[in-house]
């Protein structure tokens, strides 16, 4: 069985686990769809704004990043935040280099953050997912997520004339 090791987040691992993101979330993007339906917007493409998710999760709580490694490599994480006035915890991502997906990885990163918000008392945990994730649809219902609510995402195009209005 592959040895993986996971460690607390160092802020010298953040562009590793930025690359690691943005090659985790080619197809599973909501970024990656605006660029679909909008092209490039104002010169970044999706991979520089899905990045910049993860500068968010730093800033938020760098504590609740966890790190995988192998063989002193990195290979994925799991980003969360607590919300202890609503007592619910969030994990806003999770990725991991291919060739390490689909060796229960992925459900020990949650695993260890489900049990980080169990000990500081929180009472729930949310996390989101495409519906065209088949992982995510399958791995967070396997460790105890359900669903309740699907949602659909929408962006205009400022520029174009039908939506100008003269005040
Ligand atoms: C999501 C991700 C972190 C999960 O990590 P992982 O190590 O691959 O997950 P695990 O091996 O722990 O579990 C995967 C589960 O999904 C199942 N699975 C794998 N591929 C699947 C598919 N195409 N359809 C349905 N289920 C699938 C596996 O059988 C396993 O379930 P099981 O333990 O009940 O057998 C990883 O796959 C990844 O980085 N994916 C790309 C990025 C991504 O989608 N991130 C999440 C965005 S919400």
């Amino acid at each position: 069985m592959t040895e993986f090791l996971i460690r607390p987040y160092r802020p010298d691992d953040l562009p590793m686990l930025k690359e690691i993101m943005v090659e985790a979330f080619d197809g599973v993007s909501i970024d990656q769809s605006i660029e679909h339906v909008f092209g490039i917007v104002n010169g970044h493409d999706w991979k520089w704004r899905k990045a910049r998710h993860l500068d968010d999760d730093v800033r938020r709580d760098s504590a609740g990043i966890f790190v995988a490694e192998h063989q002193a490599r990195v290979i994925g994480f799991i980003s969360s935040w607590m919300d202890h006035e609503t007592g619910i915890g969030q994990i806003p991502n999770i990725s991991l280099r291919p060739e390490f997906r689909g060796q229960g990885l992925g459900r020990q990163l949650l695993e260890i953050v489900l049990d980080r918000f169990r000990q500081a008392g929180l009472t729930h945990a949310k996390i989101e997912t495409l519906a065209q994730n088949a992982v995510g649809n399958h791995l967070y219902r396997a460790v105890g997520f359900q669903e309740v609510a699907r949602q659909v995402h929408f962006v205009a195009e400022l520029s174009n004339p039908r939506d100008a209005v003269i005040l």
